[in-house]
């Protein structure tokens, strides 16, 4: 590992052609979500990464701060269209405190799992609390834990298997931790294989972390068309906010 954590120059590189997180019915549900909860005011990305929702959503018109921990990922983020002029601060989203004040935070794609502790995840909710004005909103888009489909002594969940590769997440239920497992098929008969840990989280834990820094849920969805969240969902979007004093 670097300094830019899992996510290197090589990640880097490539990370826009990555599962078909870029595709419009992706990105655009999300980003009219984060358009409405930001109103008038300013958002925060932590892991903003290359902006993939920070870009469309700055170019609605949305002032965007980011928070990223690696450079590489920042310097593809520069060289978009609108990327040179979106304020980022490189740190861990846990602990870099920006002076500054906005009414929606949001951290999507699973990010908070890259934070491998309870601890650290409760920190990234403090700072996130931290960042918002009174009534403001902290956002996260992340998956509910598959242990669902977990056999007895089974530890492997396959989430992804097509042409272009495989990717397994592998399940390790006495600390809460996660290994998500990818074969890239990259041509020419190549295979490329990447891992990273995680740590899974439950959304009532997250309910928890949200009240241990002053933050109450406000909403619970199934997805970013505001679908119901119910025992079926593979992921949730979830609002706190931070009351008005
Ligand atoms: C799956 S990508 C998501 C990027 C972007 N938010 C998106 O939706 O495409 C995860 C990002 O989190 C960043 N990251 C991981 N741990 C971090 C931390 N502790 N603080 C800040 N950024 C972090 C990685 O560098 C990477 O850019």
């Amino acid at each position: 590992m670097t300094d830019d954590g899992y996510f290197g120059a090589e990640v880097a590189a490539t990370y826009d052609t990555a599962d078909g997180m870029f595709a419009p019915e992706v990105v655009t549900p999300a980003v009219d979500l984060l358009a409405r909860l930001a109103g008038s005011g300013r958002a925060l990305e932590l892991a903003i990464g290359t902006g993939r929702i920070a870009l469309p959503l700055a170019a609605r018109g949305i002032e965007v701060h980011g928070i990223e921990l690696s450079r590489s990922m920042v310097d593809q983020l520069r060289r978009k269209p609108g990327g040179a002029v979106i304020p980022v601060a490189i740190g861990d989203m846990a602990t870099a405190r920006l002076e500054e004040s906005f009414s929606l935070v949001y951290l999507v794609f699973n990010t908070i799992m890259n934070l491998t502790t309870q601890e650290a995840q409760v920190a990234c909710f403090r700072n996130a609390a931290a960042h918002l004005v009174p009534g403001g909103v902290f956002v996260i888009e992340t998956m509910v834990p598959a242990l669902r489909q977990l056999p007895p002594g089974q530890t492997f969940v396959p989430f992804r298997g097509d042409a272009t590769g495989f990717g397994i997440d592998e399940y390790d239920v006495v600390r809460q931790g996660l290994i998500s497992h990818h074969i890239d098929l990259v041509g020419g008969g190549e295979a490329r294989y990447s891992s990273g840990p995680f740590r899974y989280v439950w959304p009532s834990e997250l309910d928890l972390m949200a009240q241990l820094a002053g933050m109450r849920l406000r909403d619970r969805w199934g997805g970013w068309r505001e679908e119901p969240f119910t025992a079926e969902s593979p992921s949730h979007v979830s609002v706190w906010v931070r009351p008005s004093d």
